[in-house]
């Protein structure tokens, strides 16, 4: 029997959120004009309960830190309530049970599930048996898709900064672009805009999976393999670096992959011209040694962009629970008050 949760759209045909395939301009523009919509909300300039009643089942089956929280802070700041188990070692998964089970049995204490788990493909199995809807928080190296909305969103505020906007733009992305699932979906999901020009490097080991430079290619974008992170970053308006994900591979591959020293620092950008350029990383930042990640010395650069992404990532994640539990705008504005407590707001 079909699941008919399925059947009720919300995100392109499904109610659930596995792929950013789901999206086209229209339900894009939608979901960033909820999201600038709740930001006094997210900001603590007021207070919602649109929420109120509705319960969050928060399953992450990997680790995790801005994922799950701002998951689970955007449900509690629309006013609704949140459960939550974290690895298989809590859940009755170490006891064998399948996907399909736990997800039947879950859906039935809660509103809407939030997953993330190891395999690629098994969030869409989670909502297969699933009777809430599914958001995907990650699966495997497959895909990230609120990750790449709230990178798609803050790429396109930081370039409206500069006069700019996401048509037209270069974009260099670096790092491990085979397993960096951040990476297959905000390439997916870029390919929604116009005329980009992606300018990619990777260690040979760590190249982007073919059928994803083919995807953005088929929607008109330019797709250039560069020889280093230097050269990836010329002409680019933005960089968008990777941790390696070297829980995703063997001792071996990572032995032989040849990674040591920073991927992207401070001298690199200067010596490319670069030190303006927007900079962007999923996090989290590898910061231990020789770690070929984003180096901290270039923190204080006005791109620096990355804290701004994980604020961002908060609104977000609310226009998408509003969208998967068919809350209107209207409904958002009635059930919004002035913030009666008192905060220490932080928020730039
Ligand atoms: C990313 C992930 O889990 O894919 N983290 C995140 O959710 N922001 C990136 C990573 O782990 O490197």
């Amino acid at each position: 029997m079909p699941n008919q949760v399925q059947s009720l759209p919300a995100f392109g045909a499904g109610r659930h959120l596995l792929s950013v395939q789901q999206f086209d301009r229209d339900l894009l523009q939608k979901l960033f004009d909820l999201a600038d919509l709740v930001r006094p909300i997210a900001e603590r300039r007021s207070v919602c309960t649109v929420l109120d009643g509705a319960v969050l089942g928060s399953l992450f089956f990997e680790p995790s830190t801005r994922t799950r929280l701002s998951f689970e802070s955007a449900f509690l700041r629309l006013g609704g309530e949140v459960t939550t188990t974290t690895g298989f070692t809590f859940s009755s998964m170490a006891k064998g049970e399948s996907i399909a089970d736990t997800s039947r049995v879950v859906s039935g204490y809660s509103d809407v599930l939030v997953v993330r788990h190891p395999d690629e493909g098994s969030v869409a199995e989670f909502a297969a048996a699933s009777i809430v809807p599914v958001i995907n928080a990650g699966d495997g190296a497959g895909e990230h898709p609120s990750q790449a909305l709230l990178d798609f969103y803050t790429l396109s505020s930081e370039l409206a900064k500069r006069g700019r906007q996401v048509d037209g733009a270069t974009v260099a992305i670096v790092g491990d672009l085979k397993y960096g699932r951040t990476v297959h979906s905000l390439m997916k999901l870029l390919s929604l805009a116009e005329n980009l020009t992606f300018r990619l490097f990777s260690p040979a080991s760590l190249e982007l999976p073919a059928k994803v430079a083919e995807f953005a290619r088929s929607h008109g974008h330019k797709v250039i393999g560069c020889a280093s992170v230097f050269d990836a970053l010329t002409g680019s308006d933005c960089v968008y670096a990777t941790r390696v994900q070297r829980e995703r591979m063997t001792e071996e591959a990572l032995n032989s992959a040849n990674i040591s020293g920073n991927l992207l620092n401070r001298a690199i950008l200067e010596r490319a011209g670069a030190t303006e350029t927007i900079i962007m990383h999923p996090l989290p930042r590898d910061s231990r040694m020789d770690s070929f990640d984003l180096a901290a010395d270039v923190d204080d650069l006005p791109g620096l962009s990355i804290f701004r992404q994980t604020d961002n990532g908060v609104l977000i994640r609310m226009a998408i629970f509003l969208i998967a539990l068919g809350c209107s705008p209207d409904t958002v504005r009635a059930t919004t008050e002035q913030r009666p407590w008192d905060a220490t707001l932080r928020w730039p």
